[in-house]
């Protein structure tokens, strides 16, 4: 089966900062990708690539068939890519309704009663129904991110990028954010880069590892987390695992 994305041979460097490296990686529907490296890897960079914030060197994005890697991201997210921003990005003068009816209405291009009933809908599946008419701006930090990805979820999106929208939380709150990613994964292709490694084996059918925009390894959760390649990456240890 054609898989939803396929990325392939991506580059991209800001002057000597190399972030993407001959990228390449597929995506099913359904399928939850995730992503991990240190500081600086590169994991941003790639979904600002997918996105089109940032345009690439080299490479090819294609989407369902359709090269992407040249169209402004407002054609992109027309074809269905959603973003939930690392730092989240609301309307802070807007509520929790008017955010996610936004994102309706720009993003899933409807109108009326299928933008409001869409919008509540989004808001019910994140958790957020109970404060719709609060302003997004004063929400507590889990909400913020639930409205993040709620906002996305908003624009109807084929595939869903987010970008540590677990970070900061308490326990308890990243298990409710993964129970959440966990009913709307079957619907749509994810890409998560988290630095929570239960949270990201809880959800994510194979991980992929960056350093220095290179991808270094892609496999499934539990082989990839306790990979030699990882824990040196991540703890100075040797692949033999002598420090
Ligand atoms: N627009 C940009 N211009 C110049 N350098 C950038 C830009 N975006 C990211 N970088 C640099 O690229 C590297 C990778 O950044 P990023 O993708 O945000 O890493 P990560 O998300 O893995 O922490 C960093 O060194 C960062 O400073
Ligand atoms: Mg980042």
């Amino acid at each position: 089966m054609e898989p939803l994305l396929r990325v392939s041979g991506l580059c991209k460097r800001f002057g000597a900062i190399v972030v993407a490296d001959d990228v390449e990686f597929e995506l099913a529907r359904g399928e939850c990708l995730g992503v991990i490296g240190p500081n600086g890897a590169g994991k941003s960079s790639l979904l600002n690539l997918i996105v089109g914030l940032v345009t690439a060197d080299h490479g090819s994005i294609v989407l369902d068939g359709v090269e992407i890697s040249d169209l402004p991201p407002h054609r992109r997210a027309r074809m269905g890519v959603g973003r939930a921003f690392q730092i989240p990005q609301p309307f802070t003068h807007l509520s929790v309704y008017e955010n996610a009816l936004v994102a309706a209405s720009y993003g899933a291009g409807l109108r009326g009663a299928a933008a409001s009933d869409w919008s509540m809908d989004v808001l019910r599946r994140t958790g957020l129904e109970g404060k719709a008419e609060k302003l997004a701006g004063a929400l507590p930090l889990i909400d913020r991110k639930r409205l993040e990805f709620a906002k996305a979820l908003a624009s109807k999106p084929r595939l869903i990028l987010l970008d540590e929208i677990a970070a900061g939380l308490t326990e308890p709150e990243v298990e409710r954010l993964v129970a959440i990613i966990g009913t709307v994964k079957a619907d749509h292709a994810i890409i998560w880069i988290e630095h929570i490694p239960h949270a990201l084996r809880a959800v994510s059918d194979r991980i992929l590892v960056l350093n220095f925009g290179r991808k270094v390894l892609e496999g499934p959760p539990a082989e990839v987390m306790d990979s030699a390649v990882v824990r040196e990456i991540y703890m100075g240890l040797k692949a033999d695992g002598v420090a």
